[in-house]
């Protein structure tokens, strides 16, 4: 029989460059944390001056975009952070990792020697200065790319054939898009560069010292690939810009090696040389991974920058709304996602407007006030909303005569503001029916066997009572909110397992009786509760969707 074990002694290190930050996790072979770590990049590099770890263009409407040698200098700053606390590099058997999805690194022609000759003497950040043929990376949050985005649709038959083929509509934030642009405002940029990278393949290609493969699965956000073929989609790359094919490189699965680590990290950080670079995949991806998301009923609710929903399914029905990526895990499976940009950072907008800055009064709020609100109901976006697709702006309405047994009789109205306990409330019940009106109209289980919850938010019991209660399912947490990163350790394992096997093992096969024994295991959170609630919820849905449905008539861009 097949020996599908670990090395003992092993450890596997997973990274998670995201929004706000890098952070990283280190599992033993037994799949427990020996070591955790974050690059805050507002505070730990303060000299990008990053609000968020983002710029917003003041002049161009839309534009949002993070210094591409930012995420370079964490990744240096990271690893002196580990090597402190002591972590033993030469034991690393296997690295892998997770970026922000859609984000797009441009390397200038040439830069390849730059990545294969790193001087172990230097810092990265000293050496890739000058590797960028632009230095500000556009990233999920921009949504810049309005007319890009239907003249794409329009070039390949309208925006459900792109949803067919590439597994979503086209969307702002989505690579595709954000390349025409640059295409066709910067062409002489775009003839300047020599590879474009994901956020996810940009990391992977410092650790290997070459251009990595874009892995099929972050590769599916890009608005450019193929989803059943998993290959680049020669009709949508045409629409998109002129010798793209040899910009991007080729696609490599997600539990694929994408080379051995560089010597630069060898000599410098004491890794083995033979420590092996697995593919790194989007933040999303890896969360499903670090969730050991394998149920189809199950649903997983991400609550970082972004919020996100996702869960499983070998049946895919991409349409015009939600994405549909390969499973970074199972070969044949996909996973199922829809995205919200006004997730934390927009509840803390609402936190320090009205709950004095703190959690534990905005804890407060959400106790002190009845669930559905009396009838208040608010939408609140500070940024421009993907999901529906709503300019910024706050909406507060008052259902007088709302008992949540009918709509018949209830009358509404549009007012100012509320209470500041009554925002509270309605700023979550807001944000996690929409994810439940949404999350049914894409088909997701209805309602799901059990929920899992990840991201820095899903520290807060509060929001998880909340969410329980509108999707009439428990919620499960992990010992740690940071699922992407330990999604990225465990693919390193995963990719590590499929290397020594000589082809893909399923990754069921590396966990054997592990799980429940280890930092992976779930553990319940918050319960259900009341069904009669649940159904009062689902009345208070279809009036704000409803609701939603005229704003994105009267307001949004469709
Ligand atoms: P990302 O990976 O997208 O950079 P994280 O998953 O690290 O983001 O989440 C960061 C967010 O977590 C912060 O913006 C913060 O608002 C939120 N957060 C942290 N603690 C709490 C809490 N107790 N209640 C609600 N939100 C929280
Ligand atoms: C997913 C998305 C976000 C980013 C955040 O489509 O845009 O969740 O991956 O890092």
């Amino acid at each position: 029989m097949a020996d599908f074990s670990l090395p003992q002694g092993s450890y596997f290190l997973g990274f998670d460059s995201s929004t706000q930050s890098l952070k990283a996790t280190v599992l033993d072979s037994n799949f427990n944390i020996v070591a955790s770590e974050l690059v805050h990049f507002d505070t730990d590099l303060p000299h990008y001056k990053t609000k968020d770890g983002i710029y917003r263009d003041p002049s161009i409407n839309g534009r949002i975009v993070s210094p591409t040698l930012m995420w370079v200098e964490a990744l240096d700053l990271m690893l002196n952070k580990l090597s402190n606390s002591n972590v033993d590099f030469g034991k690393i058997t296997a690295i892998s990792g997770s970026g922000q999805q859609h984000g797009s690194v441009y390397w200038k022609n040439g830069s390849s020697s730059i990545l294969s000759s790193l001087d172990p003497k230097k810092q990265l950040v000293e050496q890739l200065c000058d590797a960028f043929s632009i230095g500000e990376s556009p990233i999920w949050m921009d949504s810049s790319t309005t007319s890009e985005c239907r003249e794409i649709e329009k070039a390949v038959g309208g925006p459900l054939e792109l949803s067919q083929i590439t597994g979503s509509r086209a969307y702002e934030r989505f690579t595709g898009p954000q390349i025409k642009k640059l295409f066709q405002t910067q062409p002489e940029v775009y003839q300047n560069t020599e590879r474009i990278s994901l956020v996810s393949s940009f990391m992977a290609s410092l650790l290997i010292g070459a251009y990595a493969c874009i892995d099929e699965t972050d590769g599916a956000g890009m608005n450019l690939m193929d989803i059943r073929q998993r290959a680049w989609s020669t009709n949508v790359l045409e629409a998109t810009a002129p010798g793209l094919d040899s910009k991007l490189g080729k696609l490599a699965p997600a539990h694929a090696v994408a080379g051995l680590i560089a010597p630069y990290f060898v000599h410098r950080f004491h890794f083995n040389k033979n420590c092996l670079i697995i593919q790194w995949s989007g933040d999303n991806p890896n969360s499903l991974a670090g969730l050991t998301l394998n149920t189809p009923g199950d649903l997983a609710i991400s609550l970082g920058t972004s919020d996100t929903v996702f869960g499983i399914t070998h049946d895919p029905q991409p349409g015009l709304e939600g994405h549909v990526f390969p499973n970074p895990v199972d070969t044949k499976g996909y996973m199922v996602m829809l995205c919200y940009k006004n997730g934390s950072l927009t509840r803390e907008d609402v936190r320090n407007r009205y709950a004095e800055k703190s959690w534990d009064k905005f804890n407060t709020f959400l106790q002190q006030t009845s669930p559905l609100n009396g009838g208040k109901i608010g939408f609140y976006y500070k940024e421009h909303e993907i999901l529906p697709p709503l300019p910024v702006g706050f909406h507060h309405y008052i259902l007088e005569n709302f008992t949540g047994d009918k709509l018949e009789g209830v009358v509404e109205s549009e007012v100012l503001e509320f209470d500041p306990p009554s925002e509270v409330r309605a700023l979550i019940e807001g944000q996690f029916l929409s994810m439940r009106a949404h999350a049914e109209r894409f088909g997701m289980p209805s309602p799901p066997k059990r929920i899992i919850a990840t991201g820095g938010a899903s520290a807060n019991h509060s929001i998880l009572s909340s969410i329980a209660s509108i999707f009439g399912c428990n919620v499960y947490t992990v010992q740690r909110p940071d699922s992407a990163s330990l999604g990225g350790a465990l693919r390193a394992a995963h990719g590590w397992l499929c290397s020594n096997n000589g082809s893909f093992v399923p990754i069921s096969c590396m966990y054997k009786d592990k799980l429940e024994k280890t930092s992976l295991s779930c553990k319940l959170s918050a319960t259900a509760g009341d069904q009669q609630l649940v159904s009062k919820y689902g009345v208070l849905m279809k009036k704000r969707t409803e609701i939603e449905n005229r704003l994105v008539e009267k307001l949004g861009r469709c």
